[in-house]
């Protein structure tokens, strides 16, 4: 339909202008002799012209109308579709709105399948995680991690099981509450269109500009922010894409430092980064987030070595949890990724 009305119009297009000009030629023939012959005024030729072009015009733009409405109607349906969509993530009617702030975490034998799926994505995963403790998540390409992290935020709901902050079971917290303890640093971060400042305080707009440096800092991005004109002012394009990837994650990681939330979650953040900056932000990070609960999400396995807890994802089930060298020990699974990553003597 599109080509044709393509081809429509780029018949329609020149044939209209053709009639505009070829009119005005004619009234300036027509007129021209008039003039000469008495019977009509220059000025009422130049008023006849100018009419006669404004008409002209008017119909162009129709013309143009008849091939835009279609387009706009399709157009108009899609957002009221978008906009007619029920979230499947109804807040609670009797929320729970005070927390211990303890940040304990916990999943009870989740299930997760997407709508319409056949397969679950996540069969009955358990994880605690506790204050102070960093829990990492390692698994393949499409284990389930980023549906595992997506779950506590209520990004969306678990089918079965339940996800419990400090006891409540999320479904019953307040959605305010539930904003204010959970940092979540997504795979693909998001930066706004407005300044690395705006971008900073997204998650708490009365952070002092001493405050933004230190995440900043911690996050590994405070030279490149400095390299920059404008600094904190410096202007951010709609959704980054005026900074680097890694650049962009070291922002995001920023961001949720600036809220400092009770639980920290990132999602694969650092594989941006190099190896020597992936281990000072992290060495830095481990500072900043002390007694707070850390899950990290990872691919790399010099990335989550040191976690109080690793967690081993294989096509969503936990096929083992316990530290690094608990899991060399008894873990296929585990050996075998941090084998294709490692030699033997790095990993021991
Ligand atoms: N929106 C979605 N709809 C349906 N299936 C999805 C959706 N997002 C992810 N999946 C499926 O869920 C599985 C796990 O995805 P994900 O959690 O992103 O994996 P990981 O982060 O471990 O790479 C994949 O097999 C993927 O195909
Ligand atoms: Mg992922």
């Amino acid at each position: 339909v599109s080509v044709r009305a393509g081809r429509l119009m780029s018949l329609m297009f020149p044939s209209t202008m053709l009639v505009v000009n070829l009119s005005s030629v004619a009234v300036l023939w027509f007129g021209g002799h008039r003039i000469e012959d008495g019977h009509m005024e220059i000025g009422a030729l130049t008023a006849f012209l100018s009419y006669l072009m404004q008409i002209l015009m008017a119909v162009m733009m129709a013309t143009f109308m008849f091939m835009m409405v279609p387009r706009a109607e399709v157009c108009a349906e899609r957002i009221q579709e978008v906009l007619a969509t029920d979230s499947s993530v109804v807040p609670p009617a009797e929320p729970v709105t005070e927390l211990r702030r303890a940040g304990h975490l916990e999943l009870r034998g989740v299930e997760f399948r997407f709508p319409g799926a056949e397969e679950p994505v996540l069969k009955d995963v358990s994880l605690t995680a506790r204050p102070g403790e960093t829990t990492a998540v390692i698994g393949s390409t499409g284990s389930g991690k980023s549906t595992l992290l997506g779950l506590i935020p209520r990004l969306f709901d678990a089918t079965d099981g339940s996800v419990l902050l400090d006891g409540v079971d999320v479904r019953d917290l307040d959605p305010a509450l539930m904003a204010e303890s959970v940092g979540l640093v997504p795979q693909k971060p998001y930066l706004f269109s407005g300044t690395i400042a705006s971008n900073l305080r997204y998650g708490r707009p009365d952070a002092s500009d001493e405050e933004l440096w230190q995440a900043l800092e911690t996050a590994q991005a405070r030279e490149f922010v400095e390299r920059m004109e404008l600094g904190l002012a410096a202007p951010i394009a709609q959704g980054g894409s005026n900074v680097s990837g890694g650049q962009r994650q070291r922002l995001a990681i920023a961001r949720a430092l600036v809220r400092r939330p009770g639980i920290y979650l990132f999602d694969d953040s650092f594989s941006a980064l190099d190896y020597a900056t992936d281990a000072r932000l992290r060495a830095a990070l481990a500072q900043e987030t002390g007694d707070a609960t850390v899950v990290i999400v990872a691919q790399r396995v010099s990335t989550i070595r040191d976690a109080d807890r690793i967690l081993v994802l294989d096509e969503g089930r936990v096929v083992g949890s316990g530290t690094h060298t608990e899991l060399m020990a008894s873990n296929a699974t585990y050996r075998e990724i941090v084998l294709s990553q490692l030699t033997e003597e790095e990993a021991a």
